[in-house]
């Protein structure tokens, strides 16, 4: 069956909603899972395996189109020109933008939030203005901010959320303020799996005249974004969770704010003219993407889209939410396990973190991994939210589409295991 063939098949049986959380039929598509069918695969939220198509498009590109894309005017390079702009269209259309130009390659999501924080920020941000970030970011939507901030005086403040990892509208309309000029928040946490109210910080944004950025690393995987209907004017995400290749991000805005924005790294192929003195930047995208391309990760990122297209995206989401709900029901049903954030197992997505007793994490995930249960543990780099939960570190379990029933009840075996082996609670 070719993979069009199989994607379709998966997508009818899909809405027939024959693709419960027990059943399994996407392994298959993802080599590492069939080499290593011992493995339970617990750490999506860091990278994502991925699947054969996207694997096979890294080789189409160095077989049939290698060339270096934008320099040359023969017919090679002009292909890996395309594979790049085919690449940007499709990206633009999967988060419900309308304007291909509006998407920057990167190096990853870290490297798309740096570039906002110091283009943008530092380019509107004075001495006395407020940046608003929620209190789970992940690092690289926090200590960009921080340096911006220092560097030109302007204050950090952090919208906190309750127990639950809910934000409240108080809360919202609190902390961004008339002083707020940008705000930037994760649309999924990394660690406690909660998705925050991107849209109602959004509306407050605006409303006082701010910019409101979004790291979508962990939701882009996940969720459907539409940067339009969710009023966000920057988003940044990487390929690599989403079954494509590491050391592509992504970072999309609005056409005018890109516009207003300088460059971030400047060199080869983002100017217009150079004099002795003097440069003037090329228009978007190419203001903003410096040197050569990972042209070869671009159309391998459009194959991870692709055959994320091809399967159904409502039942895949679906299947997600049940998959993390099971996740995290079953953890708590773990006397020695203490869930962190909700305790409602349906409040969580992709990511449940948890602590075993006074088992230091790193001790549960190499034990965990003596069963072949491949989970995360540490800060998560998030450190100021496990300061502000008072702990220092935590194991994290994360699910995507391609985990099932059976990888879950691994865990809370091996778990068993864990605590059986610290002797605890006897
Ligand atoms: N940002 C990735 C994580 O949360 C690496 O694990």
């Amino acid at each position: 069956m070719s993979q069009d063939t199989q994607g379709e098949a998966k997508a009818v049986k899909a809405r027939e909603g024959t693709l419960d959380i027990a059943a399994n039929p996407f392994k298959a598509d993802f080599p590492l899972l069939v080499k290593h069918p011992e493995l339970t695969f617990l750490d999506s939220a860091a990278t994502a395996q991925r699947p054969e198509v996207v694997l096979q498009a890294e080789r189409t590109f160095y077989e049939t189109m290698n060339a270096n894309p934008l320099r040359g005017l023969y017919k090679l390079s002009v292909e890996a020109t395309q594979a790049i702009a085919d690449t940007r269209k499709h990206i633009a259309e999967f988060i419900g933008a309308s304007d291909p130009d509006e998407v920057i390659f990167t190096r990853n999501a870290s490297e798309s939030l740096n570039l906002i924080a110091h283009s943008l920020g530092g380019s509107i941000l004075r001495k006395g203005d407020e940046v608003a970030i929620t209190i789970m970011e992940h690092h690289s939507n926090l200590i960009p901010w921080q340096q911006i901030c220092r560097h030109v005086g302007a204050t950090l403040v952090y919208i906190r959320p309750d127990a639950n990892g809910h934000i409240s509208q108080e809360e919202i309309e609190a902390k961004i303020g008339p002083k707020t000029k940008i705000v930037s928040s994760t649309q999924l946490s990394n660690v406690l799996g909660v998705i925050p109210p991107i849209k109602a910080m959004s509306d407050r944004a605006h409303e006082v005249g701010a910019y409101m950025v979004v790291d979508g690393a962990q939701s882009v995987p996940h969720m459907r974004v539409n940067v339009e209907e969710q009023g966000i004017d920057l988003l940044a995400f990487s390929a690599h969770k989403l079954g494509g290749p590491m050391g592509i991000g992504v970072l999309w805005g609005k056409r005018d704010i890109l516009e207003s924005m300088p460059p971030f790294l400047t060199g080869g192929e983002m100017i217009d003219s150079v004099t002795e003195d003097d440069a003037v930047w090329a228009p978007i995208p190419a203001k903003f993407e410096a040197g050569t391309q990972d042209a070869a990760g671009i159309f391998a990122t459009d194959a991870a889209i692709s055959y994320i297209e091809s399967l159904d995206r409502d039942a895949l989401e679906k299947r997600e939410h049940e998959l993390t709900a099971y996740l995290a029901k079953r953890l708590m049903e773990l006397p020695y396990v203490t869930v962190l954030g909700s305790q409602d197992p349906e409040d969580h997505l992709a990511a449940v973190s948890f602590n075993v007793g006074d088992v230091h994490p790193h001790d549960v995930s190499s034990i965990l991994d003596m069963s072949d249960v491949a989970i995360r543990a540490g800060h998560h780099c998030a450190q100021p939210l496990l300061t502000w939960m008072g702990i220092s570190s935590c194991c994290r379990a994360s699910v995507a589409f391609y985990n099932d029933k059976a990888d879950i009840d691994n865990l809370i075996d091996a778990l068993e295991n864990v605590w059986k082996v610290f002797n605890i609670g006897d």
